[in-house]
């Protein structure tokens, strides 16, 4: 393939991103972790089923370095450890940002012009140790968020009106947290917004779940976090960026006044093409969303705050 790919990390998340990367042909994929053979494995494993799946996507895996990643297109981020049943994804801030930090400062010298997607949690402070330490402008380096999270909350949608995934569009703002926004009156069903369809308190209790939607499933896996659709989150982020499809995705982009938010990643809807992201797209909130996304984008605040103590 003419595209390289890094995923850092090869556990649940890593090792799905690259088996959607290479099944949907977009580019070659190196994966890597500290686990000795753990991504040297994945990656064979993978490349041992191409010939059933039907693709030539050249996977290599890594536990021994980074030199394998130089080059690289796209650096997707998925090392860090995971939540448990009962912890919050800010639980995660101190082990995850010392892993960050690591694991950027390795990859980003070898991949220059490199775009860095973030997955790791708490993911919007995660973004700020991404961008501090690769020293890359902020249309490369963003944070997957509400890709996931407007997934979430059109499988509800959909699973209530039976209608199919595909006609339906959803936004969620803000931090990828308890606090996200998700917007009912921009999420449509075939262009008809939901709020013409679905009663308030359905709308509300389906918001609810959204902003819940990870906990939900670390309850129910007990070991380890959401990682199908958090890899489809990541993958369709790549997506659009190695083919320039210049998709709008909500992400955590780096924000300078747009929607009244200074030096701070939050999720917002983004134009995603070939150099990143390549427009942050401001639309109008009522007083209550706008209310909702600053609650939001304090609680990433806070977090950037507490990293800088540690
Ligand atoms: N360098 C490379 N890999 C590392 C490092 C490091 N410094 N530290 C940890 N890892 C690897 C682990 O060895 C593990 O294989 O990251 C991998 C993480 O995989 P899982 O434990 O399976 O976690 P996963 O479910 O994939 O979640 C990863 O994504 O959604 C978020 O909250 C989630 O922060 C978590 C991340």
């Amino acid at each position: 393939m003419d595209k390289k790919v890094s995923v850092i990390g090869a556990g649940m998340v890593g090792g799905t991103c690259a088996q959607r990367l290479a099944e949907k042909e977009l580019c070659d994929v190196v994966l890597v972790d500290i686990i000795d053979g753990l991504p040297e494995g994945k990656a064979l494993d993978l490349a041992e089923a191409a010939p059933i799946e039907g693709h030539d996507a050249h996977l290599t895996g890594s536990s021994k370095g980074y030199e394998a990643t130089a080059g690289s297109d796209i650096i997707i981020i998925t090392s860090g450890v995971p939540r448990k049943p009962g912890m919050s994804r800010d639980d995660l801030l101190g082990i995850n940002s010392k892993i960050m930090k690591d694991v950027v400062s390795k990859t980003a010298p070898l991949s220059p012009n490199a775009i860095i997607i973030v997955v790791a949690n708490p993911l919007d402070a995660m973004c700020h140790v991404a961008f501090e330490t690769s020293g890359f402008p902020k249309n490369r380096v963003m944070g997957m968020a509400g890709a996931l999270d407007s997934a979430r909350f059109r499988c509800f949608i959909a699973e209530e009106l039976n209608v199919s995934v595909e006609c339906i569009n959803a936004f969620v703002l803000g931090g990828h947290g308890d606090t996200m926004v998700p917007l009912p009156r921009y999420s449509t069903v075939a262009g008809i917004p939901i709020t013409e369809l679905i009663s308030k308190e359905k709308i509300d209790a389906m918001c609810d779940r959204t902003a819940n939607g990870g906990a939900e499933i670390v309850k129910l896996l007990k070991t380890g976090s959401a990682f199908y659709a958090t890899a489809s989150g990541a993958v369709v982020m790549a997506e659009s960026i190695l083919k320039d499809k210049k998709m709008i995705i909500p992400c955590a982009t780096y924000l300078e006044g747009e929607y009244g938010i200074n030096n701070l990643f939050v999720g917002v809807p983004v134009k995603l093409g070939l150099n990143g992201v390549e427009e942050i797209i401001e639309i109008k909130l009522t007083a209550e969303e706008e209310a909702g996304l600053k609650k939001s984008a304090a609680a990433v605040q806070d977090l950037v705050d507490a990293m800088a103590k540690l």
